[in-house]
């Protein structure tokens, strides 16, 4: 190895911390933020936040351990880390796939990214709360041909972490943002909870309504921890190859879920006190935040300031979460075709742009009506990423420690209890709920059974 190779690869390591700090970056995104409280509203409020706590645990967490083993063993992208640790083709082809996966993931991602950048900057000054109409704002905006700009510019941003290293750009910058995402969610936190009549929102948050679970919510709140942990894609896996051997990852684990979990926690306490306390529906979908949310800032005092700080700190998660996925894609590219990390950052970041464009223009823009199968350009890359890919992903790593990599007991380093308890899980649990949520959320349980929308 000459020496500049050998210098750039003492940068491609994570400390301990930092490596944590960025994992929980990468599982706490729009997911957290945006979806979440989303789908609490629709699928039954607290009792859905149990099961979802549930499905973290049985399923997530173990599928977390394993993702990260595989790529500290296999020490590679999350292709090459497969192949690593065993001759068998299929399972880097899997891996693969989870590549092009978060891939696809990143292109629609950043345009929901570019939303939240663009409200954080037009709250702040105010040209936010210029037309009441919040629903039409929205339209107005995203059918233009402005999100295009501020994709580019998330894409931009996320380039230019990823350019500087594992270590001098991936863990620096989630070592100050994550904390300071903390800070902002707090002070929302106490702002929404000061509201008058937000009482009725934590409730609706807390108080379990377990007549409201159907075995639809129970398949939503499955596939969600899978998504909301970052798992299926590959990007734990490329995390984990930069992980030193030392650390423990089943301790990595645990707090990385409970980072997960603690930041959705707050997310929910800022949303649905704040919505409440304005009368706004919080089953309202994926418009909530902005079709919805704006009107409840303009009616509080230093509500653009708040506004502002919300919008910020939603750009934020989301931005620590573009990095991981970026990073799926260059640490492939860097391998596969030698690239450098600025070259492989600069193609695969312009690359995604492109392919990211038409989906910034078809949530109501020119090609909105540009509808295939039911589904615009960005549904099907959301579809065919976060229903098909990822559960045939989540269920390739835990097929592959489960049954085929002998060896894993050295790489995951657990008491021989935890160790018995965990492969129980990931080889007989989690296979058989990831194909639930496979069956459930490619439609194939609607058309059998009629669960789903
Ligand atoms: N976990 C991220 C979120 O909750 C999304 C994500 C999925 C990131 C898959 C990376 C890989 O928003």
């Amino acid at each position: 190895m000459t020496k500049q190779a050998s210098e750039s690869r003492a940068g491609e390591r994570f400390s301990s911390t930092g490596f944590i700090i960025a994992a929980i970056g990468s599982a706490v995104g729009l997911g957290n933020m945006w979806k979440f409280p989303y789908i609490t509203g629709k699928y039954g409020g607290a009792a859905f936040f149990l099961v979802f706590i549930i499905c973290l645990l049985l399923v997530g967490l173990p599928v977390l351990l394993a993702e990260m083993a595989i790529g500290r063993g296999g020490r590679g992208d999350a292709a090459t880390s497969f192949r690593n640790l065993s001759r068998n083709k299929v399972w880097s082809g899997f891996g693969f796939l989870s590549i092009v996966g978060s891939f696809m993931i990143l292109s629609f991602y950043a345009v929901v990214a570019g939303w939240t950048l663009k409200y954080g900057l037009q709250s702040f000054t105010g040209s936010l709360y210029a037309n009441p109409d919040y629903a039409a704002v929205f339209g107005a905006y995203a059918g233009s041909l402005q999100p295009i700009a501020w994709q580019a510019l998330v894409l931009l941003l996320t380039g230019w972490v990823v350019a500087r290293g594992v270590s001098g750009g991936i863990e620096s910058f989630n070592k100050v943002l994550i904390p300071g995402l903390l800070i902002l969610l707090i002070i929302l936190m106490i702002r929404g909870l000061t509201l008058p009549g937000a009482g009725a929102g934590v409730s609706f948050f807390l108080e379990p309504d377990f007549s409201k679970l159907t075995p639809t919510s129970i398949l939503v709140a499955l596939g969600h921890a899978f998504f909301s942990l970052s798992l299926g894609m590959g990007t734990m896996l490329t995390y984990g190859a930069y992980v030193d051997r030392r650390q423990s990852l089943g301790s990595a684990t645990l707090a990385i879920g409970a980072g997960d979990l603690l930041y959705a926690l707050l997310a929910g306490l800022i949303i649905f006190p704040t919505s409440f306390a304005f009368g706004l529906e919080p089953a309202q979908g994926p418009g909530l935040i902005f079709a919805v949310l704006p009107a409840a800032f303009a009616s509080m005092p230093l509500g653009a300031f708040f506004g502002g700080l919300f919008f910020l700190l939603l750009a934020i998660a989301a931005i620590t979460s573009t990095v991981s996925l970026l990073e799926v894609s260059v640490a492939y590219s860097m391998r596969r075709w030698s690239f450098s990390r600025p070259k492989a950052t600069a193609l695969t970041a312009t690359a995604c742009f492109l392919v990211g464009i038409p989906a910034a223009l078809s949530v109501g823009g020119p090609l909105g009506d540009l509808v295939i199968g039911g589904r615009t350009y960005f549904d099907w890359l959301d579809f065919i990423a976060s229903n098909i890919i990822l559960p045939l992903g989540g269920l390739a790593v835990t097929l592959f420690v489960g049954y085929a990599w002998k060896r894993v007991g050295d790489e995951v380093g657990l008491s021989a209890l935890w160790f018995r308890i965990w492969l129980i899980l990931v080889r007989y649990v989690a296979p058989v709920l990831v194909v639930f949520v496979f069956l459930f959320s490619t439609g194939i349980f609607r058309v059998l059974f009629g669960w789903g929308e």
